[in-house]
Parts: C-alpha cells; structure tokens; sequence
C-alpha cells in the first residue's frame, strides 16, 4: 500500500513538473530569440553573443528564417518591425510590398467586372514589389552595429549545410505540392517528396544571399539578382520591371502608441491595421473589469468578441496606405470613439453584425506568415512580423535564386465594395494605385510598463493576428501568466464577419459554449485549428527575460 502511495505520489510529480516545464518558458539573463525555427533562434543569439545588437541579430534571424522557414520567412516578401531602444525611443519600420508600377485597379477583373480566380493568388500576377532586402540593410544601417559580412556569413553556412525537415513541414510541403507544379514550369526543389528528418541544402539561395553579402541592398534592387528576378517575373507572366525594383524603399514609420491601465502599448501603424485595430479593441475593453470575469469566461470572450466586431468592422473602411488615403487614425483610437462604438453592446445578448454599420470588411485568416521577437544584452527590443502572404506566397519558386516570391497582390482590395475568391471584402482606401502599399493585419507589438520594456510580442495568422496579440497581453496583464503560459493558452476570434466567433477546436468548456450560443453568438470550431502562432518574450520582475515560443508551430525561444 505504501508502496503504491509512493508510486501515486511520483507520478503526481512528475505529472505536476512537466506542466510547470510547459508553461513556464526558456528563461535567459540577457538576450532572448524567439522565432518560427530553431536553426533561426540559435543564428540570431550566435549574433547577440558576438556582441552585436538587436537590430544586428533582426537581420540574421530574418534571413535565416528566409532559409529555415521558406513557408513564410522570406527574400521575395516583406514585413515590418517596431523597435524599441534602451533609452525608450521607440519607431517603426515598413518594409511591405508595393503594388508594381503596371499595376492598376482592375487588374484582377475580367471583361465583366468579375475576379478571376487565382490570379491575385497564384503565380507571377499575384506578386508585389518585395521589401525584406531593404528592410533588413534599412534597419542596420541606421542601428546595426557589426558588419553585414559577419552577420550573413552563418546564414548562408546554414542554406549550405541544409535544413532538417520536421514534421509539421513534411505535413505543409505534402499540402502544397499540387500547387507548386501547378505554377512552376520547371520542377523546384520542393517537387521532391521531403520526409522528416530529411536534409534540404539551398544551393542556390546561398549563392544569392553570399552575392547580397559582397554587394549589400543594390545587388536584389539594381545587380545580377535583380536581372535575373525580373526576367524570371516577366517570363512567367508578370509586371514587375527592373524600374520597380529600383524605385522600391522601405520607410520609417511612426508606430502607434496607446495606454491600457499602467501598460504602454506601441504597435504597428498603417499600411498595417494591426496597431490601429488592437487599440480599438484594447481602448474598447479597458473600462471592463476582465480580470473579475476570468480567463476566457463567457463574460470576457463577450466583451472581447464585441469590442472586436467593432473594430473590425471599422478596419478596411478606413485603414489603407497612408501614403495614399488619410487616416484618421487618433479619432479612430480614441476613447469617445470607441466607447460610443461599444454603447450598443449589452451582455443579455449578441450584438447582430449587419447591425454595425461602419466598414466593409471580412479578412479571411490563414497562418503563413512568421513572427520573431528578440530583446538583446544592451535591452534594445525588436519586434518583426514577415511574410509572403499565403503559404508559400505565389508558389513562383526562382529556382535560380533559390528562393519563393509572394502573393502579397491578395491584400489589396481586387474589386472594391465586393469580396474576393477569398472573402476580402474592401473598400477604396485599399484599392490597388501603382506604388501603393497593401493593407495588412500584421502587428509586431512592444509592450512599456513604469516606462520599462514589458514584453515583446507578435504572431502570425491574417486576420486573426490582431486578436492573438490582444490575447496574449492580456493573459499576462489581466490574467497573471507567464509568457509561455499566455502563448500556450487557448485563443478565440471575431472580425465582424463571417458573424462567428472562431475558436480553436476543443479547448473551450462546453458549458461556456453552451451559454454564448444561448446568448446568440454562432461558434465556429471547424475552421481554425490553430489561431495564430505567438511568438514573444516578457522581462519578469527580476529583470530576466522569459521567452514564449507557440508549441503550436516548431517555434523556439533561445537566450543566453
Ligand atoms: O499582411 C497581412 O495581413 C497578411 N498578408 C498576413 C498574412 C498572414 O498572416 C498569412 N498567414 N497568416
């Protein structure tokens, strides 16, 4: 008997340890890389213990993620960070796509007005003006701190040496294998049948980045990659000339700065809606007392749902690039505005979405785009959401540059006013000019509190990236968790329409489903088998930092 008590006690420890061991994630001293890939995290913290900074390791861990994570890290994509200094200045850097110089309204409508199917999707017509090159060489010219030499010598090791397939990727190239023959003329090397543990070396996308290394920024905007990028483009069907290549820069952004109770929140502005939306919702939220209603309660997911129906519903109405559209972006977040947004909502039942009148949106979601975060040893923090759009953007594979180029076109709205093939709807601040910038959802977050860097976060995931970053600061803020353990935890999603409220299958009780059915909501657990992929990091009382790398992707948190 005491002997099976000995053995019941064991197990409940052991039990009670490996839980703790999941929420409680790698815990460093000084720096921290929490990224899509290992083989990405570890470059990026190889780049912080040469001393450099986080601007230094920003640049090698995108371009490793380029060769790690060719589902969404990227050279023929873009993205964008927000930064913050150790001295609390704080910016933003855009480096989206554009659409091409040839690019025009229509260009996704037949004869008859309609959208045709695919064409802002698949293959060469899909793609914008990639930005990731002068993003990464933007941000290291003015903050970076090692040559670019040493910090591309280890990336392109890593193309060379190869990358091991895991098994979630086995499971995504096997999905979009159909599509990358339907596309390529030629066979790419992501034709064969990779299985996990299998090594997948990038010859030629060594070559193309040891090219960038020599010759810097020029050599992908105006040199031999640019040469073979446009006739690569153009013999497959697209409009992207050397013209907009040469024309394409990445600019400094003012990011979006709003309070939440004692936090200090500073987000991703236009052309992203990610800053403007999550200040919506968390200006909409503020007055209620969330942490009373606990975690994930009926009443919580009400207020969250209804304050992001709102915002939501807002999003394309007014958001676009605000090189091109005014944005009236401190009305928009301030908190007359949104408690008048929110003065229809009541918790006896739903509030209906065709009775919300502003906007004309509904964003379909998808998780193919990837999010790192890093805080180095000098407490510089940089957050950098990336992508191609779509799982392997366009699925155009230059096999001679060794890398994807994105479907980013998709962003735009094809037809104003009408939803495309995959339900964006948009409206005229986001229709497609020559040079514009498309609407995106990313939303690379730093978090103050007293002043302090409080926490880095960001994810991928469309439309549903907005409403994870919000999740995940809260769980830490209202709800007390830890980093890991906010990452780990459950998430849900509302964005005016479709009138569901998306949840992560299984993970909800079905007594709380029960009663916001009752209340009038329509859940939906069919369509998001994960919602976002959070990858973030939070400095804890003590002043180490605490990485959250989402287990629902092969993310890893690395400090040092
Ligand atoms: O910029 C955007 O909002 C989208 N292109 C992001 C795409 C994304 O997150 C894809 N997968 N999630």
């Amino acid at each position: 008997m005491k002997k099976n008590i000995t053995l019941f006690l064991l197990i409940f420890v052991i039990i009670s340890c490996k839980k703790n061991t999941k929420n409680l994630g790698v815990i460093s001293e000084k720096g921290m890389v929490v990224s899509a890939r290992e083989e990405a995290s570890a470059i990026g913290i190889s780049i912080l213990k040469k001393g450099g900074n986080a601007f230094d390791a920003m640049v090698a861990t995108e371009l490793a993620l380029a060769v790690a994570y060719p589902y969404a890290g990227n050279l023929g994509g873009g993205g964008f960070m927000v930064y913050r200094l150790n001295n609390g200045e704080i910016g933003a850097l855009d480096y989206r796509e554009k659409a091409p110089l040839a690019a025009s309204e229509n260009m996704y409508l037949d004869s008859l007005g309609n959208v045709i199917k695919g064409k802002s999707t698949l293959g060469a017509m899909a793609i914008g003006v990639p930005g990731t090159i002068a993003g990464v060489f933007k941000a290291h010219e003015k903050f970076g701190t090692l040559p670019i030499e040493g910090i591309l010598s280890p990336v392109i090791q890593l193309a060379k040496k190869g990358i091991i397939v895991t098994k979630k990727q086995e499971d995504r190239l096997k999905k979009h294998r159909p599509n990358f023959k339907k596309v390529n003329k030629s066979p790419i090397i992501f034709d064969s049948i990779w299985k996990q543990n299998d090594t997948i070396k990038y010859n030629s996308l060594a070559k193309t980045l040891l090219r960038i290394q020599q010759n810097g920024r020029n050599e992908f905007y105006n040199g031999e990659t640019a040469d073979k990028l446009v006739t690569f483009i153009q013999e497959n069907g697209g409009i992207i000339t050397k013209e907009d290549l040469q024309k394409y820069q990445a600019k400094w952004r003012t990011p979006v700065v709003f309070k939440y109770d004692d936090l200090k929140i500073i987000s991703m502005s236009p052309p992203s809606s990610g800053g403007v939306c999550l200040a919506q919702i968390m200006k909409a939220i503020e007055p209620y007392e969330l942490d009373e209603y606990k975690h994930n309660s009926v009443k919580s997911i009400q207020v969250i749902t209804e304050a992001e129906r709102r915002a939501y519903a807002d999003r394309s109405f007014f958001l676009g690039d605000p090189d091109f559209v005014i944005i009236p972006i401190d009305t928009l977040i301030s908190p007359n505005y949104v408690n008048k947004r929110m003065s229809t909502f009541s918790f006896n039942k739903a509030t209906a979405s065709k009775d919300i009148t502003h906007g004309n949106l509904y964003i379909s979601e998808s998780d193919e785009t990837t999010h790192y975060s890093i805080v180095d040893q000098f407490g510089n923090a940089v957050s950098v959401t990336t992508t191609l759009n779509g799982a392997y953007g366009s699925k155009l594979y230059c096999s001679e540059l060794g890398f994807f180029l994105n479907n980013e076109m998709d962003d735009f709205s094809s037809k104003p006013g009408e939803p495309n093939m995959f339900g964006l709807i948009g409206a005229e601040a986001n229709k497609i000019v020559p040079e514009k910038r498309m609407l995106s959802s990313m939303t690379p977050t730093i978090v103050e509190k007293n002043n302090k860097l409080f926490m880095v976060v960001g994810t991928p995931g469309g439309s549903t990236i907005i409403t994870s970053v919000l999740q995940t600061i809260l769980n830490v803020h209202e709800y007390k968790m830890g980093m890991q353990e906010a990452v780990n935890q459950p998430r849900f999603h509302h964005q005016w329409l479709p009138d569901v409220i998306k949840m992560e299958p299984k993970s909800f009780s079905e007594q709380v489903k029960n009663q916001l059915i009752k209340l009038g909501y329509t859940l939906d657990e069919n369509n998001a088998p994960v919602i976002g992929k959070v990858d973030a990091i939070l400095v804890l009382p003590n002043g180490k930092l605490e990485g959250g790398a989402d287990p629902r992707g092969d993310d890893t948190a690395i400090g040092f």
